[in-house]
């Protein structure tokens, strides 16, 4: 039996720490703080050990994805770099590990240029449009990748 608990690391993108005050009707009106609880919460039932780290800063996010060896896999909300960072795209494959792409908002029916991602095709799963529980969906997804991996 494999008795492993499975790290995941959770990175959120820039203006995230701004949620409680961004739009509302896209968002939700959850702050991070209360997100990252609500993750946490799920974390526990799922029997995974999760740490969190939001920047709004691209090269932040690129050095942690470096530095994520120890983790067996991410979960990440690029925000507004998930339409613009060819470096988070290949930090996350020169890493290898198993991501899962998230976003709050239902980003296929926003503005047109939040429709191409530079992640989603090499994401193993992108979850959507469903405010928290998009986080929720994508925390779910990867552990059940990860188990099946094992
Ligand atoms: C977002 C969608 C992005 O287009 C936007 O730039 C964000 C948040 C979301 O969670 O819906 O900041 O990733």
């Amino acid at each position: 039996m494999d008795t492993k608990q499975l790290k995941i690391k959770v990175l959120h993108g820039p203006n995230l720490n701004m949620l409680g005050h961004r739009e509302e009707q896209h968002y939700g009106n959850l702050t991070l703080n209360q997100i990252n609880e609500v993750l946490h919460e799920a974390a526990k039932t799922l029997n995974v050990q999760l740490s969190v780290f939001q920047s709004n800063h691209e090269g932040a996010l690129v050095d942690e994805i470096q530095q994520a060896a120890v983790f067996d896999g991410i979960l990440i909300n690029p925000a507004a770099y998930t339409h613009t960072s060819v470096a988070i795209r290949d930090a996350l494959l020169a890493v290898k590990l198993p991501f899962v792409e998230v976003h709050l908002s239902d980003v296929d029916n926003r503005e047109d240029f939040r429709k191409h991602s530079y992640l989603s095709d090499v994401a193993v799963a992108v979850c959507k449009g469903k405010k928290e529980q998009s986080y929720v969906e994508g925390l779910n997804k990867l552990v059940e990748y990860l188990k099946n991996e094992a």
